[in-house]
């Protein structure tokens, strides 16, 4: 509520500002505001104009962009910037002042690489994906579920974030990739996912008790050029620790990391047994760095937060 009425108030200041500089102090008062009405008028016109214009050229490509309205961005710009920007950046480069503290970096989201995704290797992540990291937040590191937001606005923000990379009015999103219902898991199951797991060579990165210490492990890059490690896989996993969730990094890879996409390489059924196996090697203990980093994403949220301070919102170094 409190976000929605800043909206409105945010948005008829700044029509009234600019269409006619009554903001400024030689133009206060009675006769300025007179004038606004058909200024605004045509105003909104024009824009009305531009916009149907915009979109019958996108209609007629066939390549019609998603069209959240003017106030679902407004809202999203908003909740973003009093939730997200600390340590996305203003503008979604992923440089916000807390990432000295986190050794995971928050995302830069101007390339729309995201490893989050329902979608197949290369393609866009959908909304829903999009919806299910921002409300689920990512376990071990300091992306926070940010389920106290309400609905409408972790909707909002997806479609703002959106806006950070060019990719997504271009491209679409393809189908996700479709994840079959799971066999009965039995020990014979767990048994053969260990054999599958060295024939699948997860060993190599992940190593050969799935510690995260494989003889590939060592100096991973991603492709924003940070470190990165090879998972552990006796830790909760960022996605969640459910077998549906292990199925999809494997079917899907996680883009912008080593970690590849099985799809086509693997049957369903092995799909599963690999999930059901890596599944049990988790002991659903985080570890000490695990802890540090959603530490560090908790204090964020409390000292710059919606509902924090917010004192260091907009510095230009940021971004
Ligand atoms: C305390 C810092 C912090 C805050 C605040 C934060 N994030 Fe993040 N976020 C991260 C980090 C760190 C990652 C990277 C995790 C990784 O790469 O494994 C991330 C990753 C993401 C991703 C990418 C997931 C993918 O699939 O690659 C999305 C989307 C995202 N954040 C959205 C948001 C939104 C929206 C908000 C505000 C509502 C927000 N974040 C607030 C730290 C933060
Ligand atoms: C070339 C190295 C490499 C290989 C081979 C590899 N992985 Fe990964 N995997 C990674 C890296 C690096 C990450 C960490 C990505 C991150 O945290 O952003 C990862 C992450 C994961 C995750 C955790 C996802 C999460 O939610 O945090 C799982 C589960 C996983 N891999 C399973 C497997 C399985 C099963 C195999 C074999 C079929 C495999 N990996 C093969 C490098 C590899």
């Amino acid at each position: 509520m409190l976000h929605r009425n800043s909206i409105r108030k945010y948005g008829r200041d700044n029509i009234a500002r600019t269409a006619t500089g009554c903001g400024s102090p030689s133009t206060k008062g009675k006769a300025c505001r007179g004038r606004s009405l058909p200024v605004m008028l045509m105003l909104a016109v024009w824009l009305a104009l531009v916009g149907a214009m915009g979109w019958a050229i996108a209609d007629e490509k066939g390549t019609k962009p998603p069209r959240p309205d003017d106030r679902t961005l407004e809202l999203g710009r908003l909740v973003y910037e009093q939730n997200c920007a600390i340590c996305h950046g203003t503008l979604g480069g992923g440089r916000g002042m807390p990432s000295m503290m986190l050794r995971i970096k928050p995302r830069d989201f101007r390339s729309g690489n995201f490893k989050f995704r329902s979608t197949p290797t290369g393609s866009l992540p959908t909304d829903a994906d999009l919806f299910e990291t921002v409300s689920r937040g990512l376990r071990g590191t300091g992306m926070i579920g940010q389920e106290f937001l309400p609905e409408g606005e972790r909707w909002a923000v997806v479609a703002y974030l959106k806006t950070f990379s060019e990719r997504f009015e271009r491209e679409k999103p393809q189908a996700p990739v479709p994840i079959p219902k799971p066999p009965p898991r039995t020990p014979e199951l767990i048994a053969r996912g260990r054999e599958l797991y060295q024939m699948a060579e997860c060993f190599k990165c992940h190593g050969a008790e799935g510690r995260g210490d494989g003889p590939s492990a060592t100096d991973l890059k991603d492709d924003w050029g940070y470190p990165i490690q090879a998972t552990d896989l006796t830790r909760p996993p960022k996605r969640g620790s459910a077998p549906e969730s292990i199925y999809r990094t494997m079917v899907t890879g996680l883009a912008g990391t080593p970690m590849p996409s099985y799809e086509g390489a693997l049957s369903d059924e092995e799909f599963w047994t690999l999930s059901f196996y890596v599944a049990s090697l988790n002991t659903g203990v985080l570890s000490a760095r695990q802890r540090r980093e959603e530490a560090a994403g908790q204090h964020v949220l409390r000292m710059h937060g919606g509902r924090g301070p917010g004192m260091m919102r907009r510095m230009p170094m940021m971004r």
